[in-house]
């Protein structure tokens, strides 16, 4: 009698943290971290990842608007993005790597501009009710010292950037409330460190996840 084959599903990871935490110089070596591993892996971001959602990237980062607007934009550039990219990879047995994702529509829209936690949930759930990150990995430390490190960089400021620290603070607070709310989920990694030892518990997380 022929076995039913269970349906192949990879892996998806998504990483978060306010701005100015580093993640971003991390995400090429978690991917390649996984590939060494023997995953074929996929690597995007949030806003963005599909030719639509990078055109809302740039409203989103450059063009002020109403904070509804900005909670349903970023959905809508999710709901492309988990249509076009995220699902497919998934399906096909790939490990997706998501810089950004719902973590940071409740700790940017709700967290720091007081959306409605009760609009995100209903947003959440109309946009995702099923899927979530298996594993995301959030880049914690005091928005001060994220401050500081933007301010060593010679860049223009997008509209987040630009807010002042009380709104990142509100934004880690946010976060660090959704992984006390979700701990098998949500790991949190100490970001206030040298790029080595962020480097190290990483590793160490993607290696006990991968086990
Ligand atoms: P970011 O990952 O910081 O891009 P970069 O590393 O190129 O600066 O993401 C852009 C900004 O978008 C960031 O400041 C956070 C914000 N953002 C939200 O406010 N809500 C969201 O749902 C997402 C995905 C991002």
């Amino acid at each position: 009698m022929k076995q039913e084959q269970a349906p192949l599903r990879g892996r998806f990871i998504t990483c978060e943290g306010i701005d100015g935490a580093g993640k971003s110089s991390h995400i090429a070596a978690i991917s390649a971290f996984l590939r060494q591993r023997g995953r074929s892996v996929v690597s995007t971001r949030e806003p963005g990842g599909t030719p639509l959602g990078e055109k809302l990237r740039s409203l989103l980062l450059h063009e002020a608007m109403h904070l509804e607007t900005e909670a349903l934009l970023m959905f809508a550039a999710r709901r492309e993005h988990i249509a076009c990219l995220i699902e497919p990879a998934l399906a096909r047995g790939d490990w997706v790597v998501c810089d950004r994702f719902s973590d940071a529509t409740y700790a940017y829209q709700s967290g720091g501009r007081g959306l409605d936690p009760e609009k995100f949930a209903q947003l959440e759930r109309w946009v995702h009710p099923l899927l979530q990150p298996d594993l995301s990995l959030l880049f914690d430390l005091p928005a001060a010292v994220a401050a500081g490190r933007i301010a060593g960089q010679a860049r223009t400021r997008d509209r987040f950037e630009q807010e002042r620290l009380d709104f990142h603070e509100r934004v880690r607070l946010a976060y660090l409330e959704r992984a006390r709310l979700a701990p098998r989920r949500i790991t949190v990694i100490d970001a206030d460190q040298s790029p080595e030892k962020v480097g190290r518990q990483l590793e160490e997380a993607i290696a006990r996840f991968c086990s």
